[in-house]
């Protein structure tokens, strides 16, 4: 029989260190087998759209998400078969012509802004976080990052906090707090947080006779 891998959903907000706890998590397991999914990887195909069109998408509302393909992609690894992940430019505001070939493992982490908004999501993972940050921080860590990583302004970064990632925030992300089984304030800087989930994680796949 197949032994069904292990899903962690890690959401939060924009800039709230939900890479770091990934981050973190996936090191623990060095030795073992972990697979990231990250959910921006699966922004809709916009390729067709020109780049005028591209820039007015709301990134950060769930329709902007090809959820289903993502579902698909989670059955796969389940199933312990593989997936071609896609790859996704957020210069260019789509994804680009290349997948990526992702082996099956006995831990999948689904991280994303959104990832606890779908129901159907939530009913795959075996643990539920929300990365909780500080609105002040998670700007700033936006601005620099899009400027450094994401080829934008501060110009651009401020008007598109202002118009859609906060109020997109606060109607859609947030609320998604009350599904979550853990909520780690901080991110990747709370280590106490984060050996607590090392340890459950350990203990859930040593339970299920995956390790
Ligand atoms: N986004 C964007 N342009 C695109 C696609 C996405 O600006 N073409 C933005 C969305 O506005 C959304 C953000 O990307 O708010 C999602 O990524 P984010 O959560 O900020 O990054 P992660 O590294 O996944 O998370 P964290 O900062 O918490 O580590």
């Amino acid at each position: 029989m197949v032994k069904r891998p292990l899903v962690i959903g890690i959401a939060g907000g924009s800039g709230s260190g939900k890479t770091s706890v990934t981050n973190a998590i996936y090191e623990a397991f060095k030795d073992h087998s972990v697979v990231v999914i990250q959910q921006d990887f699966y922004y809709k195909d916009q390729s067709h759209l020109e780049m005028e069109e591209r820039l007015m998408t709301n990134y950060d509302h769930p329709l902007a998400f090809d959820n289903d393909l993502l579902i698909d992609h989670v059955n796969h690894l389940l199933q312990r078969q593989g997936i071609e992940k896609p790859v996704y430019d957020y210069a260019a505001h789509t994804r680009s012509n290349e997948t990526v070939l992702i082996e099956p493992k006995d831990v999948i982490i689904l991280e994303g802004i959104l990832v606890l908004e779908d129901e159907r999501l939530r009913d795959l993972m075996n643990i539920k976080l929300y990365v909780d940050t500080d609105a002040d921080l998670r700007i700033i860590r936006r601005i620099l990052r899009d400027i450094s990583e994401r080829g934008r302004t501060v110009e651009s970064v401020v008007e598109q906090y202002l118009n859609v990632v906060r109020p997109m925030h606060n109607q859609f992300i947030e609320p998604t707090k009350r599904y979550a089984d853990v909520i780690i304030p901080e991110g990747g800087q709370n280590e106490v947080a984060i050996d607590l989930m090392v340890t459950k994680i350990k203990a859930i796949l040593e339970s299920n006779g995956i390790v």
